[in-house]
């Protein structure tokens, strides 16, 4: 069986819900938080299947215990070739529409640079918003949500793109 690892940063608990949710639905999948488990890169190294989860902030950035993790990728350059990785995250697509999600958009461009495929992209349709990073050819590139203004519908949004993630990437 694949080796699921859920890795996240969250500032105020919504993409930390979704992760927790996603962990629920995922067997075996295990829980990575980026401020309190992450140990270094060598930590993605052990698992098959990456589930990559932060909010936007900022001018459409990763959530900022991302930050040192992105840094340390860019420069070393590891070798994630047979790795499959989807995104997932929370944004504000009212009072940040010029960035919705964007940080999705920023860490798809790194993580599939290294070598790994990416799976997961989901329809933009019930989203209004101005301009995202994580749009790449019309859809999302990994499950975007909004706790601020459409809460009722993110455990929904989750529960579909497990769906989807089980059939794209057999899990
Ligand atoms: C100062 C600030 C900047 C933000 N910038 C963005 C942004 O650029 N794009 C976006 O989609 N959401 C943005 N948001 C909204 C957050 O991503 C949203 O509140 C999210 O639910 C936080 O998720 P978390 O609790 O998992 O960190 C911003 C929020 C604040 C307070």
């Amino acid at each position: 069986m694949a080796k699921v690892g859920i890795f996240f940063g969250s500032s105020t608990g919504a993409t930390r819900e979704a992760a927790e949710l996603l962990a629920d639905e995922i067997k075996g999948a295990e829980l990575i938080d980026m401020e309190e488990d992450f140990d270094g890169l060598d930590h993605f190294g052990e698992f098959d299947v990456l589930l990559i989860g932060s909010s936007t902030w900022g001018q459409g950035d990763p959530q900022r215990d991302w930050v040192d993790p992105l840094y340390e990728l860019s420069n070393e350059q590891p070798d994630l070739g047979g790795k499959k990785v989807a995104f997932f995250g929370a944004g504000d697509q009212k009072t940040h529409g010029e960035h919705f999600v964007s940080a999705l958009g920023k860490l798809h461009d790194l993580f599939t640079s290294l070598g790994a495929e990416a799976y997961g992209y989901t329809a933009t349709e019930g989203f209004t918003y101005d301009f995202s990073l994580a749009e790449k050819g019309g859809k999302f590139c990994g499950l975007a949500f909004d706790n601020v203004n459409q809460e009722e519908l993110t455990d929904v949004r989750i529960s579909a793109w497990v769906s989807q993630l089980k059939a794209e990437m057999g899990l």
